[in-house]
């Protein structure tokens, strides 16, 4: 397994007995809703911030136990120098300002992407999140930052590979289930829902193995105007419909 905290598998185990509903939202549109409002686009940014606190609130009664938000993708570092220090800066706000409250009420945060690259402060807000939450079990919050799909693929199977290499697993050990382990999201139950908003239909490298078998919803909502209205509808979409796996509709019965 991947050395990160394992206390999601900790905290999964605390949740036997209810079912896990795994939610994931591309966060998308803060840009074009300060647009709206000729503003710069950070206007937009800590809009989405008040935003993901109200859906993170509304998750929970609605029945959500899991959710994966996408707040910086790997690709993000293309933006201009400032827009990037503003992001980073109001994610850490966030953690800061918001860890006492969600530690209480029995959230249990975890941050996933790639640590190279992000700022030392970054790193020790992350390191307190995850100490400080890791025994809670009332609700699971994940945060994608410096988070790229194909990259944590990747960095999947090269940890595979070097056990491979040390003799502590064969090549024939790795099935779809095996390799999941060696994901940022490893320990995670299955997806079930994609939500993106802002009207975009596409995934932007995000949770490309995890959303296998995960429905989708597109919303034409910018990300600052989201609630937990919104993600009721979301979930009322995800309940009309039919999930099959691969196999045929429920209640046929084989010849
Ligand atoms: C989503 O909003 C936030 C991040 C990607 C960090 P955008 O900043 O992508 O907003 P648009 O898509 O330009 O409107
Ligand atoms: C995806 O949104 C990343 C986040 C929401 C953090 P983008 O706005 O970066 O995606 P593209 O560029 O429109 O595909
Ligand atoms: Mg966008």
């Amino acid at each position: 397994m991947p050395s990160g905290p394992d206390h999601i598998a900790e905290g999964k185990a605390a949740l036997d007995g209810s079912k896990a509903l795994h939610v994931a939202i591309i966060m998308d549109g803060n840009g074009r809703w300060a647009k709206a409002r000729h503003q710069i686009r950070t206007f937009g940014h800590k809009a989405g911030v008040d935003a993901l606190k109200k859906t993170i609130t509304a998750a929970g009664d609605l029945g959500v136990t899991h959710m994966t938000v996408f707040a910086f993708s790997t690709e993000n570092w293309r933006r201009p120098a400032a827009e990037v220090s503003d992001l980073m800066g109001l994610l850490k706000a966030f953690i800061r300002s918001d860890l006492d409250r969600l530690a209480r009420e029995g959230v249990c945060v975890r941050i996933i992407g790639q640590r190279d690259g992000l700022p030392a402060d970054i790193l020790s807000c992350i390191h307190d999140a995850h100490e400080r939450t890791r025994h809670n079990s009332r609700f699971f919050l994940q945060v994608a930052l410096n988070y790229g799909a194909q990259a944590d693929i990747v960095e999947g199977a090269k940890a595979f590979a070097r056990r491979v290499q040390s003799g502590e697993a064969r090549i024939d050990d790795l099935t779809p289930d095996a390799f999941g382990g060696f994901l940022s999201t490893h320990g995670l139950p299955t997806l079930d829902l994609v939500i993106r908003t802002s009207g975009e239909h596409r995934l932007s490298n995000f949770l490309l193995w995890e959303a296998a078998y995960a429905e989708f919803v597109f919303q034409d909502i910018l990300w600052p105007d989201y609630d937990g209205a919104a993600l009721k509808a979301a979930l009322d979409e995800f309940y009309r419909r039919e999930r099959r796996f691969g196999a045929v509709e429920a209640g046929h019965v084989p010849a």
